[in-house]
């Protein structure tokens, strides 16, 4: 079969069976291995589909602009099916993203703007701020905007739920990802849940990110928001796309278990993913050793992209020193 272009390779990622660094555990765990769509990441599946959506919509036209604050993954998506069907991409990011993804960005043929991490969202100087400036300034431009695009959560409700529940022959009893824009989680667990109500949702969060505290409180508290440097997850605002409703639990991981987690996935199960996803497995398996998960129960945690993008930093030892991590990968 030849496809029509690489936008068509997008989804059905395998879903494969953690081994060794789930020792001690009787349930099954089996990972959904994002970093195998084309871009290397589980946000092609969202670029496409927000830019089919603004097409229907006339949102834009042939040779136009897309403009997005991104911290990569989403970058590299909408870069392949911009080529692909001749847009041009400006992208905005934060001076905390590996080097790496930029990189590839501008490796694709699009420009990225390079903004400050800690700074608030609404400051003029914020990435989402630039994207949101540069979008009313150019002329045939689109802003997606992945944070508040229902089209995200709807890719993962069309794609990455039906996939989970056909690969598990409807079995999985619990579904772990880490919660960025909340597409992934929130998408996915509305089709789970709407075929088996009794499926439990865990959503992991980042030590530093607000969403913890809210999914407990309600309340959305700036004092929760401290720097940490796992890329991907945790958030300092609540986007339209978190929709805790379908979400049972959240648990907050740090740095150095998510870090070092990532490491051990890397070396025990073969898997060179990147550092959210060290972060999704640690919370999952945390999750699972305190419900006392035992054999009847699947639980399938996504992996959202891979270890290529964090060579400098997390495969680094000499940065896994400076932070204070390695120690715990030499285990
Ligand atoms: C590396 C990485 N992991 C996880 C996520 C979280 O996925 P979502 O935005 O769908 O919540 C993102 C999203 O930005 C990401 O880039």
């Amino acid at each position: 079969m030849i496809h029509n272009s690489i936008i068509e390779a997008i989804g059905n990622t395998p879903l494969v069976k953690l081994n060794r660094v789930t020792e001690g555990l009787d349930l099954t765990v089996a990972a959904k291995v994002e970093y195998l769509n084309p871009g290397q990441s589980v946000k092609d599946r969202i670029a496409v589909k927000m830019i089919d959506d603004a097409e229907k919509e006339g949102l834009i036209k042939p040779g136009g602009t897309i403009i997005e604050g991104t911290s990569g993954n989403t970058g590299m998506g909408l870069a392949l099916v911009a080529a692909v069907r001749g847009y041009k991409c400006i992208f905005t990011t934060t001076d905390k993203q590996s080097p790496e993804k930029i990189n590839l960005l501008r490796a694709l043929g699009a420009k990225v703007e390079v903004c400050p991490t800690n700074v608030d969202p609404e400051d003029p100087r914020s990435y989402y701020s630039v994207a949101k400036r540069l979008s009313e300034e150019i002329p045939n431009s689109y802003y997606p905007n992945q944070y508040d695009n229902l089209s995200n959560l709807q890719a993962h409700y069309e794609t990455t739920g039906p996939e989970i529940w056909e690969q598990t022959e409807g079995k999985i009893t619990h579904y772990a990802a880490g919660i960025g824009t909340g597409g992934t989680i929130t998408g996915t667990a509305k089709y789970l849940k709407e075929q088996n109500p009794n499926i439990k949702v865990i959503g992991v969060d980042s030590v530093g990110s607000v969403y913890k505290h809210y999914f407990e409180t309600g309340e959305f508290s700036k004092d929760e928001v401290k720097p940490y440097l796992t890329e991907g997850i945790g958030e300092d605002l609540i986007p339209e796309n978190v929709d805790f409703d379908y979400i049972d639990d959240v648990v907050q991981v740090n740095d150095k278990n998510a870090l070092t987690m990532t490491r051990k996935v890397a070396e025990k199960e073969g898997l060179f993913i990147g550092g959210s996803c060290g972060a999704a497995v640690y919370g999952a398996l945390e999750y699972a050793r305190n419900a006392r998960l035992g054999k009847d129960a699947l639980m399938v945690v996504i992996l959202p992209d891979s270890g290529t993008r964090y060579v400098s930093k997390i495969y680094n030892d000499d940065w896994m020193r400076e932070h204070g991590f390695l120690d715990e990968v030499n285990d």
